[in-house]
């Protein structure tokens, strides 16, 4: 079963080939993030304006890149939700035009569900094992952007919120942090960066939530305290800089992780999948891999291009969608609110 991805939810340009659910085939992204950097930010006019330029080609490459000719596919898969509507609006279409003109059948995927797919697609761990597919039940932490959430599935399709921000989401603290220290746009990556030869403990800043009993998260105290801080110093620089990145990193992990634990021990679970582009970041990813060594649990965390936005995670929750006999019609719409 040949399924293609088609995602432009934000500022990246992505198809992608999977077969069966599992096996990426082919995994394209274009990124517009030169783009929209001067900006400070992702312009959504102008986030709009590139995907129209790029969607064509990049979804040749997939194709070809799977060694395949667009008869050869199943099914076409498109992220339908949630997102900036211009840019939702250019995958959607693309995807409507092309299951129209080929025959094929064409499935709504929603971009969050996309994320928690990504933990099926095959990939080698870091010590080269093949890994293994979460089973269900399982815990997923959904860390991106837009959105910072718990979330418990006990099937694919079949999910209940636990907990989620109240405020900003994790990604963008990062993005936030990141431009208060003039670190540029994305702020996330940059931060990880510095952060890796940082000292998490040079710089103390506040924990949002530690002692109460729930699952939501906070960052916008995190946020100000930074603010507040820089307003009375200069800009930190070289190492510095690299402390303060290792020390408001911490603090946004620290909470992702005691949450996290509290889920899983307060839902009885064994199993952990971590998605979305904030988990691509190293001292998460660290943090976690030494919490599951002392609980316990299993956790699946995919390689950091199936992390933040791909069309193989559309492709992948598409597939799963696909089998439970989903299908959209030619008037599929966007919903740029759209929940899980
Ligand atoms: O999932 P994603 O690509 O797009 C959304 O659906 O939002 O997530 C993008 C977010 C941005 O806020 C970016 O700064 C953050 O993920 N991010 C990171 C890292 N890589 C991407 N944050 C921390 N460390 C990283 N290595
Ligand atoms: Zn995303």
């Amino acid at each position: 079963m040949l399924v293609l991805g088609v995602e432009t939810s934000c500022d990246e340009t992505a198809a992608a080939v999977v077969e069966d659910g599992r096996r990426v085939r082919a995994n394209v992204v274009a990124s517009q993030i030169a783009t929209h950097a001067p900006f400070g930010g992702v312009v959504p006019e102008v986030a709009s304006r590139q995907h129209v330029a790029t969607i064509v080609p990049v979804l040749q490459r997939a194709v070809s890149d799977a060694g395949l000719t667009f008869r050869d596919l199943d099914a076409i898969a498109v992220t339908a939700g949630p997102g900036l509507v211009g840019a939702l609006l250019v995958g959607v279409e693309t995807a409507k035009a092309l299951a129209f003109a080929l025959g094929k059948p064409l499935v709504a995927v929603n971009h969050l569900a996309g994320h928690l797919a990504a933990a099926f697609l095959e990939h080698a761990t870091p010590d080269g094992q093949p890994q293994v597919p979460p089973t269900y039940p399982h815990l997923a932490l959904l860390v991106s952007g837009g959105h910072t959430a718990l979330i418990r599935i006990d099937a694919p399709g079949q999910t209940r919120l636990l907990g989620s921000t109240r405020d900003d989401a994790s990604g963008e603290a990062f993005d936030k942090v990141g431009k208060m220290l003039g670190l540029g746009y994305p702020g996330g990556v940059a931060i990880d960066k510095r952060a890796a030869t940082g000292n998490p403990h040079a710089v103390t800043l506040p924990r949002a939530l530690p002692g109460r009993d729930d699952l939501d998260f906070s960052f916008s105290g995190l946020k100000t305290a930074v603010a507040t801080l820089l307003a009375r110093r200069a800009l930190p620089e070289g190492q510095e800089m690299n402390d303060f990145c290792a020390s408001f990193q911490t603090a946004v992990v620290d909470v992702l992780v005691r949450k996290s634990r509290r889920a899983l021990v307060r839902e009885g679970l064994k199993s952990l999948v971590v998605c979305g582009g904030v988990a691509a970041n190293r001292g998460l990813r660290a943090a976690l891999a030494t919490a599951a060594a002392e609980d316990g649990f299993a956790l699946h965390i995919p390689p950091p291009k199936y992390c933040t936005d791909n069309a193989a995670m559309i492709a992948a929750a598409g597939t799963q969608l696909f089998e439970r006999g989903a299908r959209a019609g030619l008037d599929l719409s966007v919903d740029p609110g759209l929940p899980l």
